[in-house]
C-alpha cells in the first residue's frame, strides 16, 4: 500500500513541475527538421528515396575528413580537446585571425544559442527578419527574450527596417547572408549603410552558413568589417560545403572579449573529437570543395531552367537551395514524398505557397523535376 501512495504522490508532484513551467517555454514550437530518408522509406515503403530538404552536401563528406576519422578511431575513449586547439589554429591561419577570436560549436546552431545565453537577459530584445533561419526566434524565446521580427522585402533582408526596429532593449541583431530559406543576399552598399546606423553596443550576428556558395561581387563578407568599430560576430559551419552536418560542427569569429564571454557559457566538451579531426582535414580538401561548388553551380542552373519551363516562379538564390512557388506548398511536399522525394514545405516561414529544394546531384535534380512535373500536370 505504501507503494501506491508513493507513486500517487510522485505523479502529483510531476504534474506540479509541468504546471510551473514558464509561459515562454510552454509556448515554444519545436523546430521541425527535414524528414529523414529512413522515416520516409518506413512510412511510404519507398526504397531509394532522396532527401533535398536540409541543404546538405549531395557529394557526401569530404573524403579527407573520412580518412582523418578512420585513422583516429582508436582514440574514441578519450575526451575531446575542449579548446579545439588544432582546429582553431587551422582556422586562424586560413582566416587571418587569432585563435582567441574563434569559438567552435556543436554546429553553428549551438553558437546561436550561446550568443543568446551570453548576451541577452530575460526581457531583452533581438531583432531579425521574419523569414530567416527559424532557430533565431526559438532560442531567443527559450531564453526569455523577445524576438522582434521584420518582414523581408522582395524576399531579402530589409536592412533599413531592421535598423529602425532597434530599441534601447535590443541586444542582438541576427542577419543571415545568404538567407535561409530564400537564398537571397543583401548587398554591400545596404550593409554599409546599415552599419553606419548601428551602435557598437549592439551585437550584430551575421550567419554565413552558405557564404562559400556566393559568387557575386556585391556580397559583403562580414569578416572584412570586424575592424569597423561595430560589434560583429560571424557564424559559419562545416555542415554545408564540407558535408559534415552529421558531426555537428560550426565556428564563430569575433572580438576576443566577445568570444571569451561565450567560452565561459559553453559546455567543457561541446565539440566531439571526430568532428574536430574531420573539420581540420576538410579545411584542406580543396578538391572536394571545388567539386561541391561545381555540382552546385550546374545543379542550380539546371533547376532554374526547369522551374521556369514548368511555368513556376522561383526566388533567385545564391546558396545551395532554391525556393519556388508551387501553389499549395504542403500538398506538393506530400505528393513529392509519396514519390520518394523529400523537400521542405515553407508554411512555417509564412510562405505557404512555396517549397524549398536543396540542389542535389544531377540525378537527384532530374528525379525531383520529373516528380514535380507529374504533380503540376495533374494539378
Ligand atoms: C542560416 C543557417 N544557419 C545555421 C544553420 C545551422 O547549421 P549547423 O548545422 O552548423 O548547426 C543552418 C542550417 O540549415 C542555416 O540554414
Amino acid at each position: 500500500m505504501h507503494f501506491s501512495q508513493d507513486s500517487r504522490l510522485l505523479s502529483e508532484r510531476s504534474m506540479n513541475i509541468v504546471d510551473q513551467v514558464a509561459e515562454h517555454i510552454r509556448t515554444l514550437v519545436p523546430y521541425a527538421p527535414g524528414k529523414p530518408i529512413e522515416e520516409v522509406e518506413r512510412e511510404f515503403g519507398i526504397p531509394n528515396s532522396i532527401k533535398l530538404a536540409s541543404n546538405e552536401n549531395p557529394l557526401g563528406p569530404s573524403p579527407k575528413a573520412i580518412s582523418a576519422i578512420r585513422e583516429k578511431l582508436a582514440e574514441l575513449h578519450l575526451y575531446p580537446d575542449g579548446d579545439c586547439f588544432y582546429l582553431k589554429n587551422g582556422l586562424a591561419k586560413k582566416l587571418g585571425v587569432a585563435p582567441e577570436q574563434l569559438i567552435v560549436g556543436n554546429g553553428s546552431n549551438e553558437l546561436i544559442e550561446l550568443a543568446v545565453r551570453t548576451f541577452m537577459r530575460p526581457g531583452d530584445e533581438a531583432v531579425m527578419a521574419r523569414q530567416a533561419f527559424i532557430v533565431y526566434p526559438l532560442v531567443v524565446q527559450a531564453a526569455g527574450g523577445v524576438g522582434k521580427v521584420v518582414p523581408l522585402r522582395d524576399f531579402t533582408h530589409d536592412l533599413k527596417a531592421i535598423a529602425e526596429a532597434i530599441t534601447p532593449k535590443t541586444r542582438i541583431v541576427f542577419l543571415a547572408n545568404p538567407n535561409n530559406p530564400t537564398g537571397t543576399i543583401y548587398r554591400r552598399s545596404d550593409w554599409e549603410q546599415f552599419l553606419e546606423r548601428i551602435s557598437g553596443e549592439i551585437l550584430v550576428v551575421v550567419d554565413e552558413a552558405y557564404f562559400e556558395y556566393v559568387d557575386n561581387p556585391e556580397y559583403p563578407n562580414s569578416l572584412g568589417y570586424h575592424q569597423s568599430g561595430k560589434t560583429i560576430l560571424t557564424f559559419r559551419t562545416f555542415s554545408k560545403l564540407y558535408g559534415l552536418a552529421g558531426l555537428r560542427i560550426g565556428y564563430g569569429i569575433g572580438a576576443k572579449e566577445i568570444i571569451d564571454l561565450m567560452q565561459r557559457v559553453r559546455q567543457p566538451f561541446n565539440v566531439n573529437a571526430p568532428a574536430q579531426w574531420a573539420a581540420l582535414a576538410a579545411l584542406e580538401d580543396n578538391d572536394h570543395v571545388r567539386k561541391t561548388l561545381e555540382v552546385n553551380r550546374q545543379g542550380m542552373e539546371y533547376l532554374e531552367n526547369e522551374i521556369v519551363k514548368l511555368g513556376l516562379e522561383r526566388v533567385p538564390s545564391h546558396a545551395n537551395f532554391i525556393m519556388m512557388r508551387v501553389g499549395n506548398g504542403h500538398e506538393v511536399f506530400q505528393q513529392l514524398l509519396v514519390q520518394g522525394v523529400i523537400v521542405r514545405p515553407m508554411g512555417v516561414y509564412q510562405f505557404p505557397e512555396h517549397i524549398r529544394v536543396t540542389v542535389g546531384t544531377m540525378e537527384e535534380n532530374r528525379r525531383f523535376i520529373e516528380a514535380l512535373r507529374k504533380i503540376m500536370k495533374k494539378g
